[in-house]
Parts: structure tokens; C-alpha cells; sequence
């Protein structure tokens, strides 16, 4: 038996032929079980040979086993680590960065550049009441500067006569919701975006605006003049910006002034500073009394300057991109083309 089991055991090859083993020799029907049973009816001096050896036979199988069961599990983990390790020395799989969109790294710019001259940001809703886009701002109904704005209308339920909200036209009504706020003085910029139905090289039907509203005790035109030059200086990296100022007309504002900058296009490109094509950027002027009074503000105490800048307008020249359209395409070869994605 010690022949037929040792060697076997030593020989198997996995857990269940190791298993078969055990039960074929040491379980309860095992060949050496049933040999321990005979023990009973054997003479006392047959039994005093024949015991011990029996004993010692079935505690050598089980530690043979054990053994054995021991080392076929190493043989396991072994196979394991040969096949599945890791090499992590291996270069990782290439993958391609996210960016920030121009427009949002501009407007950002634009943000840091006021910041520096004390302006806070402040924002909006983009989804406006008649009240703040409009009649706060000394637009009333029927008024002819409703037209111009191409305004996009939400819709009211059938019956419902209040007047539609709309997607506001401009970031002037957070110049009302700031002053409501946090009354005069204030100093703040309100950058985000806005809606017109409009469509054209340099019109896309949603645009950003960059609104500016400084109002204090003295504040005058020529304020609204040096903060344009600084912010044009800082924004394009230039010593000398040629700023134009138009008598224009805004409700809100009194008196008003259309802001263009003198640039030129060269071979499809757009260049800054120079040649004799203006680029207009912005509308500005001092905010009109009855704008101060409709956002709770003392016209007999308070005065300041309000412009809207176009954002869209500003990459464009900052990057000499021709068509606004393309920044709103998604067009990844385009973005990359101009160093906008990589
Ligand atoms: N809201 C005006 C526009 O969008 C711009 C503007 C802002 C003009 C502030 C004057 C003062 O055209």
C-alpha cells in the first residue's frame, strides 16, 4: 500500500486527482481505513505489529498529501504571475487633451484685464424678463429700438397676456439687476452670452457680450475713454491703440457713442493697429438718468458710463480669424488649424 499510494501521490497532477487519492486511501471506505477496521479481529500480539504500522502508513499518506496539495497550489500561483503580470514600464496609450474654447479664453482675458482696474464680474440669466431687457432700460413697448434688436420671443400659453420673456438681447439688463444689488457705487463687468436673429460673417444668432457699468459721484465720459484705451492696450499687447468714438444713440445711454477700432484686413488675416478699416467693438455712453432711477439708484447723486463689448468681435481680431461662423462649428480641423485644440 505504501508503494501504491506515495508514489501516486507525489505523481498527481491536480486537486481532484490528489482528491481521489485521499479517498481511495485514507477515507472512510479507503484501502487503509478498511485495514484498521480489521484490526479488531486480530490477536492482541498480531495487532501489537500490525497497529503502529498502520498508524504510521495513514499519518505518512496524509502528511504525503498535504504536501503534495501544498504544491500544486505554489505551481497555481506561480502559472498565474508568470501569465498575468503587468508591465508598467510600458509607455501609456496616447489620448487627446480637451481645450478651452477661444471664446471662453478670451472672455477670461477680458474678465483679468478689468479685474486689474477694480471691476467685480457679475451675471445674469440668459433667459430674460420683458422688464430688465427692455423697459427698465428705457425701452418701452412699441418703442422703435425693440426692432432693431432681432430678439428671439419664448412663448406664452394661449390667453396669457403678460409680456413673453425673451433670450436677452444684450447683457444691459445686469447693469439693472447689479445696482438693484448692491446700489451705487459700483464698478462691475457682466461677460456672457447673448441673442439676436442674425446670421452673416460677423453675426452668429447667439454672441458674447462683455457689459461694463461704472457709476459714482464724478464718473464722466473721459473715464469711459481711458478704461476702453487700457483695456484695447493690455488685451492685444500694444503700446499705441487707435480707439474711434461715433455719436450714436442708445436709449439707455445719454450720450451715446459706437467705439471702432482701426485694423485691416491683410491676405485673408486681420490686423490690429494699422491700415484703414475700423472694426466696431462696442456701444458706450453714460447711463441714462432714468436707467439709474428704474434700478433704485438717486440720478441726482449718482453718475457713470455703461458699454457693451463684443467678445466674438475681439477674438476675432486678437486671432485674425475672418468668419465668427467657424468659431461655433465645432470643426475640431479648424480649432486645431488655429491652435485652439490639440
Ligand atoms: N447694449 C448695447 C448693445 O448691445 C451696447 C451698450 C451697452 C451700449 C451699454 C451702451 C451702453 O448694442
Amino acid at each position: 500500500l505504501r508503494q501504491k499510494y506515495i508514489q501516486a501521490i507525489a505523481d498527481a497532477a491536480d486537486e481532484s486527482a490528489l482528491e481521489e487519492l485521499r479517498v481511495a486511501a485514507v477515507g472512510k471506505k479507503g484501502e487503509v481505513s478498511l485495514k484498521m477496521r480489521e484490526l479488531g479481529k486480530m490477536t492482541p500480539e498480531e495487532r501489537q505489529v500490525a497497529g503502529p504500522a498502520l498508524n504510521a502508513l495513514k499519518d505518512e499518506i496524509n502528511s504525503a498529501l498535504s504536501a503534495k496539495k501544498s504544491a500544486l497550489a505554489d505551481a497555481a500561483l506561480d502559472e498565474r504571475l508568470r501569465t498575468e503580470w503587468l508591465d508598467v514600464t510600458l509607455p501609456g496609450r496616447p489620448e487627446r487633451r480637451g481645450t478651452i474654447h477661444p471664446i471662453s479664453q478670451v472672455s477670461d482675458e477680458i474678465s483679468a484685464i478689468f479685474a486689474d482696474m477694480g471691476f467685480a464680474v457679475a451675471e445674469g440669466p440668459q433667459i430674460e424678463t420683458d422688464w430688465y431687457n427692455f423697459d427698465a432700460l428705457n425701452i418701452p413697448p412699441h418703442h422703435p429700438a425693440r426692432q432693431e434688436f432681432d430678439t428671439f420671443y419664448m412663448h406664452r400659453d394661449a390667453g396669457d397676456e403678460r409680456p413673453p420673456h425673451v433670450l436677452r438681447t444684450h447683457t444691459s439688463p445686469v447693469q439693472i439687476r447689479s445696482m438693484e444689488k448692491t446700489g451705487a457705487p459700483i464698478r462691475v463687468i457682466a461677460p456672457g452670452r447673448v441673442y439676436r436673429s442674425d446670421y452673416d460673417q460677423t453675426h452668429t444668432p447667439m454672441f458674447h457680450q462683455v457689459e461694463g457699468l461704472a457709476i459714482d459721484r464724478d464718473i464722466s465720459m473721459a473715464n469711459l475713454k481711458w478704461v476702453l484705451e487700457e483695456f484695447c492696450r493690455a488685451f492685444f499687447e500694444v503700446d499705441q491703440v487707435e480707439l474711434r468714438f461715433r455719436a450714436s444713440h442708445f436709449p439707455f445711454t445719454e450720450p451715446s457713442a459706437e467705439v471702432d477700432l482701426r485694423c485691416s484686413w491683410q491676405g485673408g488675416t486681420l490686423k490690429v493697429g494699422e491700415g484703414d478699416d475700423w472694426m466696431e467693438i462696442l456701444g458706450s455712453g453714460m447711463v441714462h438718468p432714468k436707467v439709474l432711477a428704474a434700478a433704485g439708484v438717486n440720478p441726482d447723486e449718482w453718475q457713470g458710463f455703461a458699454f457693451g463689448l463684443g467678445i466674438d468681435r475681439l477674438t476675432m481680431l486678437k486671432y485674425g480669424i475672418p468668419d465668427l461662423r467657424a468659431f461655433f462649428d465645432s470643426d475640431l480641423r479648424w480649432l486645431r488649424h488655429y491652435g485652439f485644440a490639440a
